[in-house]
């Protein structure tokens, strides 16, 4: 049970969600982001599995541990809960097709304005979704027995790793995380996955988390693109990219504990 509701119905909760937000909220100038738990009661995983295709059942066969198995399954079906609420479509009758990187989108011309994107950290999901125009995020755990001085030669520019060295010892992981997030929200929004030039693409230099940095025509698609880290939390950095620019953010958090109760709220931006 789900504050007093079944599991399933807890599901069908969320979509109806999303359905009031592609009702209300769902212009273009704002950009829709759920964190969620991937962490959900047996009941819960089942409705989220009842809603995923063949291939998608097949790859969750594919997990060696059962724990990546049953986050791939509650991610998928929370995902499509999501985009059937946002498209008045049920969950279970999206098609997605694939970019040439494997950027998932919505195959079926009825959702063909509806961009979307996802990361996962563990047992964490974030989504973001947008009407008309392409999204990517990231979300990583901040972790201090990181090292960074190698990684930072192979995917930082100069600059970026001129500000990492400026910091105290303490600092340096969590900037490398939020310029690693930055960047890899930016591969994924484009979908150009690792394909894009990490090491020289500038994406520092800015602290407050809220503050968009917009690209000109640095891509080879000449698209413009706008770029902002997200507060979620201790021990993780998160970022957002977005096409075009002068773009609102609103959230969403779910959190369905072991123990199937759901703490939802959290609407802000
Ligand atoms: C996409 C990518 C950035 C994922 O990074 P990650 O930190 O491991 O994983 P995240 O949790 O952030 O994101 C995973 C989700 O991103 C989405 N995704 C996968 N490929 C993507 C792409 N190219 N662009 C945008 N999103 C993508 C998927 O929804 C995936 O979740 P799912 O597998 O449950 O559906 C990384 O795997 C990548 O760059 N892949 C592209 C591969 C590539 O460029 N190959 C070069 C060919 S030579």
């Amino acid at each position: 049970m789900v504050g007093g509701l079944p599991c399933r119905e807890m599901v069908v909760r969320l979509g109806c969600w999303a359905t009031a937000m592609a009702s209300t909220g769902g212009a273009s100038d704002t950009v829709h982001l759920w964190g969620a738990s991937l962490r959900v009661s047996p009941g819960t995983l089942a409705s989220l599995d009842a809603v995923l295709s063949g291939d998608e059942r097949q790859r969750a066969d594919r997990f060696r541990f059962a724990r990546d198995r049953d986050r791939f399954v509650a991610g998928r079906g929370l995902l499509r809960t999501i985009l059937g609420g946002c498209l008045g479509l049920r969950p279970a009758d999206l098609r997605f097709a694939y970019g040439s990187f494997g950027k998932p989108e919505l195959a079926d011309a009825a959702g063909v304005s509806l961009r979307f994107n996802i990361a996962h950290a563990g047992d964490r999901a974030l989504y973001a979704v947008a009407w008309g125009r392409e999204v990517g995020v990231d979300l990583e755990p901040i972790r201090a027995d990181l090292e960074i001085a190698e990684l930072a030669e192979l995917v930082l520019t100069p600059d970026e790793r001129d500000l990492i060295d400026s910091l105290p010892p303490e600092r340096r992981t969590e900037c490398f995380a939020a310029l690693w997030t930055r960047k890899e929200a930016l591969a994924k929004a484009t979908g150009l996955g690792l394909g894009l030039p990490f090491d020289r693409l500038d994406v520092g230099g800015v602290d407050d988390p809220a503050t968009w940095i917009v690209y000109g025509d640095r891509f080879p698609d000449g698209r413009r693109w706008s770029l902002r880290s997200l507060d979620v939390g201790a021990g993780f950095a998160a970022a957002l990219v977005v096409e075009g620019d002068g773009v609102g953010v609103s959230w969403r958090t779910w959190t369905v504990a072991a123990d199937c109760r759901v703490r939802d709220g959290c609407d802000g931006v």
